[in-house]
């Protein structure tokens, strides 16, 4: 009966810690509600989970989505993913934004990490409050 219980709670463990590794290597990638007021796009904090460290908007009148990252202190970035080489959509990557058309690469700040693309990304002003961060367009 020992023997029974032991096996079970190892397997047990060893499948949750597997699965808990396998969720953190995967990003999901999350497209956040906004409302426009003026030339101001808001979206409430409260589309950052704990562990959510970016969301993407989609603006209808942008030629690429818009990137929205958490730093520190309650700081936000946003970033037009609009690649600065030749104009296709980068991708979130980790702590970066990689470009699938030639290979460009840009940190989370939006600035060029490897070539070709030697301009940084178009970056947006953001204004927070204890509710709402508002990204002017
Ligand atoms: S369009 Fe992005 S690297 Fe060329």
């Amino acid at each position: 009966m020992y023997r029974k219980e032991f096996i079970k709670t190892v397997s047990l463990l060893t499948i949750g810690t597997i699965s808990g590794s396998l969720l953190n290597g995967c990003a999901v990638i999350k497209y956040a509600q906004y409302s426009i007021d003026g030339n101001k796009l808001v979206i409430k904090k409260s589309e950052f989970s704990d562990m959510q460290k970016f969301v993407l908007l989609n603006v209808s009148n942008l030629p690429a989505a818009i990137y929205l990252r958490r730093n520190e202190n309650d700081a936000f970035t946003a970033l037009l993913t609009q690649c600065t080489h030749k104009g296709c959509e980068v991708d979130p990557d980790y702590d970066m934004l990689s470009c699938p058309c030639h290979g460009s690469k840009y940190s989370s700040a939006g600035e060029v990490i490897s070539p070709p693309a030697t301009e940084p990304l178009k970056k947006f002003d953001v204004l927070t409050d204890s509710e709402n961060i508002y990204i002017i367009i």
